[in-house]
């Protein structure tokens, strides 16, 4: 029996073309996608101009942005905006510094643990755009629980964009989240 790959999927997420400017022109340093997979967020940042650091575990996608797609996002002056960094952000050193990034885009790759770094890498004035995964299916089990992300963000941030879905079997309590926000506090002050 033959195999056929499904095909890349280059579409951004629709939420996020809704903020894409915003986070080009307002934020003050690397924009970072967590889990890029092949960059079709990424790719849509940077072709507004900006820089874009992809991280995933992945080098076949991490791959493919840096070879298949780099007439996208050349800049006008031949400098390439997109990095990659092939690194698995469950096992290793989450590699950023406190207050150090202009935002961080994680679409549909969120395990809970990350948030926390997120949180902390943005400078005031950075922005955080999360998309989890759905519900479909058994989804719902690497979801995290309903209020876990506005929660824990709400000090810090000024919400600028939240929905939260409830899924999953009617006994779980865990939820599907679509949220932009902007740091608006620092750590340290
Ligand atoms: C569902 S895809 C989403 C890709 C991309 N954000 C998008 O919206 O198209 C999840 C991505 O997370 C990456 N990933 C999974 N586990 C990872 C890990 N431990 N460290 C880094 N990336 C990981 C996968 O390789 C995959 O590219």
């Amino acid at each position: 029996m033959r195999h056929h790959k499904k095909p890349i999927d280059s579409t951004p997420s629709k939420l996020l073309t809704q903020f894409a400017k915003e986070i080009v022109t307002e934020s003050s340093g690397p924009i970072v996608d967590v889990g890029s997979g092949y960059g079709r967020n990424a790719i849509y940042l940077a072709s507004f101009g900006a820089k874009v650091l992809c991280i995933d575990n992945n080098i076949e996608a991490l791959n493919f942005i840096k070879n298949t797609n780099i007439d996208l996002y050349r800049a006008k002056n031949g400098v390439n905006n997109i990095e990659t960094i092939e690194l698995d952000l469950i096992i290793e050193k989450w590699p950023f510094k406190a207050e150090s990034l202009g935002a961080i885009i994680s679409v549909h790759f969120l395990p809970e643990k990350l948030l926390d770094y997120f949180i902390r890498s943005l400078k005031k004035g950075g922005y955080l755009f999360i998309e989890t995964i759905g519900g479909q299916g058994g989804n719902y089990l690497q979801l995290p629980p309903k209020g876990f992300i506005i929660n824990k963000i709400s000090d810090l941030f000024e919400i600028k964009y939240f929905k939260e879905r409830k899924v999953g079997p009617i006994q779980s309590e865990v939820a599907s989240v679509k949220l932009f926000a902007k740091k608006n506090k620092s750590l340290y002050q």
